[in-house]
């Protein structure tokens, strides 16, 4: 134990870095030990993990310095951001760059961070298909990050830009699940027209992340993308009838009548979709299922997702 390679998650009681805490445990044998970051050493899901042998050592993203102590000693950083606590490009850029310094300045040998694309390079600011939003944004919570990449790029530390897909999970935790309409049907709502949506679970964004740590050099100094199939939003109906045994619809809407649904960051979503929609051949053609598969050989589908989970989906 003493000689295993130590790997810091950020975000280790969340989605994606639960998912590589988990990855790490279960390889008993493996050559990696987990320490995993929280705010709060004492919450039941920090206390969980110790009790499932993880190291849990107390952070901040917002605070470099305790970064750099959670980060010491670590050959690997996994480095997440968390946009919907705060809705801010800013705040993001700053997360980002305080954990790049961080694992710089704690001699950390292998950094991913999880990324999205900046949409700007495919949708200008200037281009009015979409609103621009806080200023300068298409998509706030994806152009950040890949605003962020720099940070990382330039760190000096071996990094990995990691970019993940939506998670199925948003049906679960996000609001996104079969809702009933006026006609009282059973429908999920988004603006993707007949366009391919790539989505994962959430727990494969850790596995893969897992063996990129574990390949080594292999993805050093390269960007990965994930996902674990492309659906359109009546074939993901679809799987969701089979499994829930109850008739779902896709109920697709324009991107405009989406940002006007009100929840917060619904404008954000909505230009998402819209660019998720509008550069389908780029985005679901650069995410290459075979290639996720064999980085991770237990990827899910939408359906073995969809099996594992529906009891969590209240219609
Ligand atoms: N939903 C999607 O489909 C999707 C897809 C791709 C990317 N993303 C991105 O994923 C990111 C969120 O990751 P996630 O889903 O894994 O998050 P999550 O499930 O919301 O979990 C985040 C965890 O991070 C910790 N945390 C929050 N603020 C922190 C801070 N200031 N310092 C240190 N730790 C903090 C919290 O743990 P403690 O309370 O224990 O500290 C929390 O459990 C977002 O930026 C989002 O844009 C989401």
């Amino acid at each position: 134990m003493e000689n295993k390679k130590i790997i810091a998650v950020i975000g280790a009681t969340g989605a994606q870095g639960s998912g590589l805490v988990h990855a790490i445990l279960n390889d008993k044998n493996g050559e990696f030990a987990v320490r995993a970051i929280t705010r709060n050493a004492n919450s039941d899901k920090a206390r969980e993990l110790a009790k499932k042998g993880a190291e849990v050592v107390e952070a901040d993203v917002d605070d470099k310095e305790s970064i750099k102590k959670a980060f010491a000693g670590a050959y690997g950083a996994y480095c997440v951001t968390f946009f919907w606590d705060h809705f801010s490009p800013a705040k993001e850029n700053q997360q980002a760059r305080n954990m790049a310094e961080a694992a710089a300045e704690a001699g950390v040998k292998h950094v991913i961070w999880s990324t999205l694309e900046d949409t700007r390079k495919w949708i200008p600011v200037d281009d009015d298909r979409m609103p621009t939003l806080q200023e300068k944004y298409k998509v706030p919570h994806f152009d950040a990050k890949g605003e962020s990449n720099a940070y990382f790029e330039n760190c000096g530390v071996p990094y990995t830009l990691l970019h993940t897909s939506f998670y199925w999970e948003n049906f679960i935790y996000f609001g996104l699940g079969p809702q009933k309409g006026a006609d009282g049907k059973l429908a999920i709502t988004f603006p993707m027209r007949d366009k391919k949506l790539p989505g994962i679970a959430s727990a494969d964004i850790g596995k893969s992340a897992y063996a990129i740590f574990k390949a080594g050099k292999e993805f050093q100094g390269k960007s990965v993308y994930i996902a674990g199939e492309h659906l359109t939003g009546a074939q993901m109906a679809d799987s969701f009838s089979r499994a829930l045994g109850t008739e779902v619809v896709y109920n697709d809407v324009p991107a405009s009548v989406y940002r006007s649904f009100g929840f917060p960051g619904a404008d954000d979503m909505g230009n998402m979709f819209q660019f998720k929609a509008d550069c389908e051949e780029y985005y679901c053609g650069i995410r290459d299922i075979s290639a996720v598969k064999k980085l991770n050989p237990e990827l899910l589908n939408f359906d073995t997702w969809l099996e594992q989970n529906k009891s969590m989906i209240k219609v």
